[in-house]
């Protein structure tokens, strides 16, 4: 699809950049540009248009648009790697497309064709190239989104779509060094059921997740940690990540896929990467219980969290009001950071790419 192009007249000055990209933090600054697509609704399915690249700023909306109302949205998030030969990749933009359109058809939304999201991905990062960081652990976050843009609020899918993508330089998602981070067990809220939203990537999702987000650093902790309590204490995932386990026998252990936990781009990565050194995965259910007693009787070697936004970091505690699981000390051959280095070596172009997860943009 062809993309117009409307520059910013204003775009930050170079050294206003180079500020940012100094420390980009995650989440906090955007690039000068935009790409977006509309969709219109038509008796025969509906058509997407008028792509461009426009200058970043405020989206005009109507305060009817139901988005604003009923939360019809989806989003994605991958990276863009600077290489250091200048050049700039992404890692598995069609996984992400794949499963953009899954969260689409759950909510509604229309599909939007492959070809166009990573068209929108290479056209928005060839026109702000210079914003793609190369620090150590450093990528230029790249966040798709669907929102539906209908004045309407008859409860209906919406008419008018738009397809947006914003980038924002990024580092560590926790912020500072590298360390391991503490999990608060959310025993009041759930974050999925059967049938629901779980496996989307949807905003709802998100905002669910916020209120045991806000008693997890009210008790110290950096995320939380969802279980399925209808399925004896079944671990699902973190607020925004997926989770693992290394046992002392090198089996790694992960949620299985069943509809309520995000089909992670970074976990089926992990799992694949894990393979390819001839360790078992298992993907299976694993519950509160069996964290607890293989913590307790040493069985547990390392827990682990994986996301885009997290890529790997690793769980030192789980905290709860009544106790705290603890993982031991990292070892210095442990599987997290050698998968961790291993995974940024093939998207930052160190390590060979053997499974051509690589996308030029
Ligand atoms: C990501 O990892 O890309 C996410 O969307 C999760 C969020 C914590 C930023």
């Amino acid at each position: 699809m062809e993309f117009a192009q409307k520059l910013s007249d204003t775009p930050k000055s170079d050294a206003e950049r180079a500020a940012i990209l100094a420390n980009p933090g995650f989440g906090d600054h955007f690039t000068d540009h935009t790409a977006v697509v509309d969709w219109n609704w038509s008796e025969d399915g509906g058509r997407w248009s008028n792509a461009r690249i426009e200058p970043y700023g405020p989206i005009s909306l109507d305060p009817a648009a139901s988005v604003l109302h009923y939360g019809q949205e989806i989003f994605e998030g991958l990276k863009a790697y600077r290489h250091a030969d200048g050049t700039v990749w992404t890692f598995r933009a069609e996984a992400n497309a794949e499963r953009f359109n899954k969260s689409a058809a759950r909510l509604a939304l229309p599909e939007l064709p492959t070809e166009v999201f990573i068209d929108s991905l290479r056209q928005l990062v060839q026109t702000d190239r210079a914003w793609v960081p190369s620090g150590d652990g450093e990528a230029l976050y790249l966040r798709p989104f669907m929102i539906a843009t209908e004045a309407f609020l008859g409860v209906r899918p919406s008419r008018e779509v738009s397809y947006r993508v914003i980038a924002s330089p990024a580092g560590n998602y926790f912020g500072g060094e590298l360390k391991p981070v503490s999990i608060w067990l959310s025993t009041r809220y759930a974050r999925a059921g059967r049938g629901g939203t779980g496996e989307a990537k949807c905003g709802g999702n998100y905002a669910a997740s916020l209120a045991a987000q806000m008693e997890a650093e009210a008790n110290g902790c950096k995320q939380v940690l969802f279980l399925d309590p209808f399925n004896d204490n079944a671990v699902e995932e973190l607020g925004g990540m997926n989770v693992f386990f290394v046992f002392d026998d090198g089996r790694i252990v992960t949620p299985e896929l069943n509809g309520n936990i995000l089909r992670g781009v970074t976990r089926s990565s992990v799992i694949q990467l894990a393979k390819d050194r001839g360790l078992t995965v298992e993907e299976r259910r694993i519950t509160l219980d069996e964290w607890r007693r293989t913590a307790e009787n040493g069985r547990l070697r390392e827990v682990f969290a994986c996301g885009t936004a997290a890529v790997i970091t690793p769980i030192g505690e789980l905290k709860t009001t009544e106790e705290s699981i603890t993982t031991p000390s990292l070892q210095a051959d442990s599987v997290t950071m050698s998968i961790r280095e291993e995974l940024l070596g093939i998207q930052t172009g160190t390590a060979e790419d053997t499974h051509g997860w690589l996308t030029r943009l």
